[in-house]
C-alpha cells in the first residue's frame, strides 16, 4: 500500500477500506508515513467526512496503537463518562460517588487540567492527604470493595491520537466530527470502559457551536460505540455560561460536597442526575432512566451518596472530615465582589472568558508545568436570567493577590446586563 493512494482516494470522496485505515495509522506510529501525508489525509477527511464504519475502524486503530487498560478483574459493567470541555465542570467529583453509591463500579483514570481550572485529579488533591497514585492491584481492589477509585492515568494510551491531535491543532482540522468522535471514543475504550456516557457541550467556547452539530457529533459517537461493542449514551448540554456557581479547585470541591448533600446549584444538580441516570442504566443497575433517576435522588436524600464520598476519600488516604467541614479546604486571602454597573437581567456570561479570568487568578495552568493555586477562583452570585440591581454583587473573586484589576476588566467585558434575557435550556438533547 502507498499513503499517496489512500490520500487520493479520500480526497476524491471514496470510502477507505479497513485495511487502508489500519495500515496508515500503524505506519504513521512506526514513523514510516510522514506528518505531511497524514496532514493531507486529515484535510481530505475534514472536507469529505467519514462513514460510520470508517470512523469505527479509525477508532479501533487508534485504540490498538498503544496500551489498553484491562479492567476485567473488576466485577460489573464499567461505565466511563467524558465531558467535552466544560468551564467550572465539577461533575466527575459528584457523579463518581453518587453512581457508585447505587452499586455501579467507577474505575476512573483521570487527567490533570490545562486551562481554566485544574482537572479532576487536581481538584481531588485539594483534599488533604488524598493520593491519586494507587498500584494497579490497589486500584482494582478498591473498586471491587468500595465500587469507586480515581487514579492518574498511566501507560501509553492512544499514541496515535496524541500525534494526530497535534497535527490537527496546526492544520485547521480539529473541527471535524469523525475526527473528534474517534479521538474521544478511542481514549475511553483504551482506558477500559465497557460502556460510555458523553456530555457534549454547546456554546461559544465549546468545540460545537450549535445543537445540530453537537447532536451530530453525539450520534456519530453512539454509532461508533455500537460498532465496537461499547454501549454509548450522549447528553448535549448548554455551556453558554459556566455550570454551577464555583470555578476553581477547592471552590468546586466545596460545591461538589454541597451537591451531594442536596444543596447544590440547580443546573449542576440537573446535569449530574441526567448523566448519572444514563450511567446507572448502562451499568444495568436500573432498567429505565426514570428508575435510575429515582435511585440517585434517593441516594442524595438518604445521605448514602455523601457516605460514599467519605469512603472514597478515606480509601485513597484523604481526610474525610472535609465532607462535614468543607471550611477546612484551602481558602483564599481576599474575597472581592464584582458590583453590577447597571440594573436589569443578566443576559450573558461567557463561560470561556470567565474560565480565563479564573486561570489568571492562579486556578488553572497556562502551560503544562505551571503550578495551580487550590484556593482561588470565582463564585457566581448571579446567572443568566437573574435580576440584578446596580451595585449588587455579580460574583465574588477569591484571590491570593489583592490586585485583581485585569481580572475584573475581563469579567466586566464578558458579562452583559440587559432589560431582558433569554435563559438557555440546560439539557438540549439526549441520544442513545
Ligand atoms: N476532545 C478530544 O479528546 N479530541 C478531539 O478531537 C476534540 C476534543
Ligand atoms: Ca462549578
Amino acid at each position: 500500500m502507498r499513503a499517496v493512494d489512500i490520500i487520493e482516494k479520500k480526497r476524491n470522496g471514496q470510502e477507505l477500506s479497513d485495511q487502508e485505515i489500519t495500515w496508515i495509522i500503524d505506519q504513521y506510529i512506526q514513523g514510516e508515513v510522514a506528518d505531511y501525508q497524514i496532514s493531507a489525509l486529515l484535510m481530505a477527511i475534514y472536507f469529505q467526512g467519514m462513514t460510520e464504519h470508517e470512523a469505527a475502524i479509525l477508532t479501533q486503530a487508534m485504540v490498538e496503537s498503544g496500551d489498553q487498560i484491562d479492567l476485567s478483574a473488576i466485577d460489573g459493567i464499567k461505565v466511563d463518562k467524558h465531558s467535552t470541555g466544560g468551564v467550572g465542570d465539577t461533575t466527575t467529583i459528584i457523579l463518581a460517588p453518587l453512581v457508585a453509591s447505587v452499586g455501579a463500579p467507577i474505575a476512573k483514570m483521570s487527567g490533570r487540567g490545562l486551562g481554566h481550572t485544574g482537572g479532576t485529579l487536581d481538584k481531588l488533591e485539594a483534599i488533604p492527604g488524598f493520593t491519586i497514585e494507587l498500584s494497579t492491584e490497589e486500584f482494582i481492589a478498591a473498586v471491587n470493595q468500595h465500587k469507586i477509585a480515581v487514579v492518574g492515568q498511566t501507560g501509553n494510551l492512544t499514541p496515535a491520537d496524541k500525534k494526530i491531535y497535534a497535527l490537527r491543532d496546526v492544520t485547521a482540522t480539529v473541527n471535524s466530527i469523525p475526527l473528534i468522535a474517534s479521538s474521544i471514543m478511542s481514549k475511553k475504550i483504551a482506558a477500559g470502559a465497557d460502556a460510555i456516557v458523553l456530555d457534549v457541550k454547546v456554546g461559544s467556547g465549546a468545540f460545537m457551536k450549535t445543537v445540530e452539530d453537537a447532536s451530530q457529533l453525539g450520534q456519530t459517537m453512539v454509532d461508533i460505540g455500537k460498532k465496537v461493542n461499547r454501549d454509548t449514551m450522549v447528553v448535549v448540554s448548554d455551556m453558554s455560561q459556566p455550570l454551577g456557581k464555583a470555578i476553581g479547585n477547592a471552590l468546586e470541591v466545596k460545591e461538589a460536597i454541597a451537591t451531594l448533600k442536596g444543596q447544590g446549584p440547580d443546573d449542576l444538580t440537573e446535569l449530574v442526575l441526567t448523566l448519572g441516570s444514563q450511567m446507572v442504566v448502562l451499568a444495568k443497575k436500573a432498567d429505565t432512566i426514570d428508575e435510575a433517576r429515582k435511585l440517585l435522588t434517593e441516594a442524595i436524600e438518604s445521605g448514602q451518596a455523601l457516605e460514599k464520598l467519605k469512603e472514597f476519600i478515606r480509601t485513597q488516604n484523604g481526610d474525610p472530615s472535609v465532607v462535614d467541614h468543607p471550611d477546612q479546604l484551602a481558602t483564599a486571602k481576599y474575597q472581592i465582589d464584582l458590583p453590577a454597573k447597571s440594573s436589569g437581567q443578566v443576559a450573558a456570561m461567557e463561560a470561556e472568558k470567565i474560565g480565563l479570568a479564573s486561570m489568571l487568578l492562579g486556578a488553572g495552568r497556562a502551560s503544562k508545568d505551571d503550578t495551580i493555586d487550590m484556593a482561588v477562583g470565582i463564585v457566581l452570585n448571579k446567572k443568566i436570567g437573574d435580576e440584578v440591581k446596580e451595585g449588587e454583587s455579580l460574583l465574588t473573586i477569591h484571590a491570593n493577590n489583592e490586585d485583581v484589576e485585569e481580572v475584573k476588566q475581563i469579567l466586566y467585558d464578558n458579562i452583559t446586563i440587559a432589560d431582558q434575557a433569554d435563559v438557555p435550556e440546560l439539557i438540549l438533547n439526549t441520544i442513545h
